[in-house]
């Protein structure tokens, strides 16, 4: 598969079954954030994998218990090391850092046959409690990580037209 088809095809998945996903293909997953860009190539970032169901059913219950999450046998949670390091242009990096690496992954696991849903609609005080996460460190994303069960769900998108201006903001 070629990225432009991982683009096109990959879909949010809310359902899942209960085949383990294959270590190889785990890593490959992970290798994918690991090789993806960042701010001064700062790698500040750090993805904390969940098989324990029990640890799976919490942090599907802290992102207000969206009961898919738990499904899958792997849930991976996105941190940024450095949340007070800013970008020139004033966005935080670990935002756009992690966002970025949740980013390669997803479309890395749609490649390999497994689904994604990116999670931001969690607790992160719940969430860093349920993972011990440390005070300063902040959880930007999740997601489930497994066989979907579901078949793909039509994209509804804007036209280019409406999201593309040229040569200023119009
Ligand atoms: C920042 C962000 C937060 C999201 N949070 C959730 C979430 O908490 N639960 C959920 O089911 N989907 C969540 N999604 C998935 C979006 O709803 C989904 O990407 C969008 O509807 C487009 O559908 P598609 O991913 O199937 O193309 C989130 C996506 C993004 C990018």
């Amino acid at each position: 598969m070629d990225v432009s088809a991982a683009i096109s095809q990959r879909y949010s998945a809310r359902a899942y079954k209960a085949t383990d996903v294959e270590e190889n293909k785990l890593k490959m997953v992970l290798e994918a954030a690991r090789l993806s860009p960042s701010a001064s190539n700062r790698q500040d970032w750090k993805f904390i994998v969940v098989k324990n169901k029990e640890t799976r059913k919490k942090l599907a219950k802290a992102a207000f218990e969206q009961s898919f999450i738990a499904e899958a046998p792997i849930v991976i949670i996105a941190c940024g090391m450095e949340p007070s390091a800013m970008l020139a242009c004033g966005q935080p990096m670990h935002t756009v850092d992690v966002s970025i690496a949740c980013a390669y992954m997803i479309l890395q696991a749609y490649e390999l046959g497994l689904g994604t849903c990116w999670i931001g609609a969690f607790s992160e005080e719940e969430a860093k409690k349920i993972l011990r996460v440390p005070e300063h460190i902040r959880v930007v994303a999740m997601t489930p990580l497994g066989y979907p069960n579901q078949p793909p769900s039509q994209k509804f998108r804007k036209t280019l037209d409406q999201i593309v201006c040229y040569e200023k903001y119009e």
